[in-house]
């Protein structure tokens, strides 16, 4: 295995939605609405972890319902419905190597900071291209596609899996 990904420990996996130009986001928003997509997302992080960028957070604009939230930020206050670590290395002190499940879901910041201890990858892979300000990590280099596990005109959900041998 690359060594870059020593670390990597089986409980983070990110979920992502980016479309064939490697867009993920545009003007603080998801570019596109698929409804079957964030029914997808929702069964597979309920009753998880969810962790992402303080970013994402005010963007979703309040903690995921059922979820237990954490935001990383340097500038977001202490608050009572969500989790705050001001840096990643203090998140995964506490939480990699644990029995919790936890969704790295966003952004591009937060992907590409936890890239390295992430296992796997549930992305949805949308069939168009999309104008945008943020951009999903490349990672094909270090991961295998494991299976689709949905498909429809519009996208197909992958998971991929970090590769054991290199
Ligand atoms: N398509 C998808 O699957 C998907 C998923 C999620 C989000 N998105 C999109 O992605 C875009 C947002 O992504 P983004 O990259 O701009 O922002 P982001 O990753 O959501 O959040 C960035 C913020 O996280 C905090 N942060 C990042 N690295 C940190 C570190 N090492 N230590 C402490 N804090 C850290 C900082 O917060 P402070 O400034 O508060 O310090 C930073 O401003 C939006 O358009 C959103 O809609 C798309």
């Amino acid at each position: 295995m690359n060594n870059k990904f020593k670390n990597a420990t089986a409980n983070l996996k990110a979920v992502a939605a980016m479309s064939s130009n490697r867009v993920i986001g545009n003007n603080g928003e998801l570019p596109w609405h698929f409804s079957e997509d964030l029914k997808f997302f929702k069964k597979l992080t309920l009753n998880s972890t969810v962790v992402m960028g303080r970013k994402t957070f005010d963007s979703i604009g309040k903690p995921l319902p059922k979820r237990k939230n954490i935001v990383i930020s340097r500038s977001m206050e202490k608050r009572d419905d969500v989790l705050v670590y001001q840096n990643i290395e203090t998140f995964l002190t506490e939480h990699s190597n644990s029995n919790e499940s936890i969704f790295i879901i966003g952004g591009a910041q937060i992907y590409s900071a936890l890239m390295n201890w992430t296992k796997e990858i549930y992305l949805t892979f949308i069939f168009g291209e999309y104008s945008g300000d943020a951009y999903f990590p490349k990672f094909e280099n270090h991961y295998e596609l494991k299976e689709i596990i949905f498909k429809n005109n519009d996208f197909e959900v992958r998971r991929y899996a970090l590769e054991e041998k290199r």
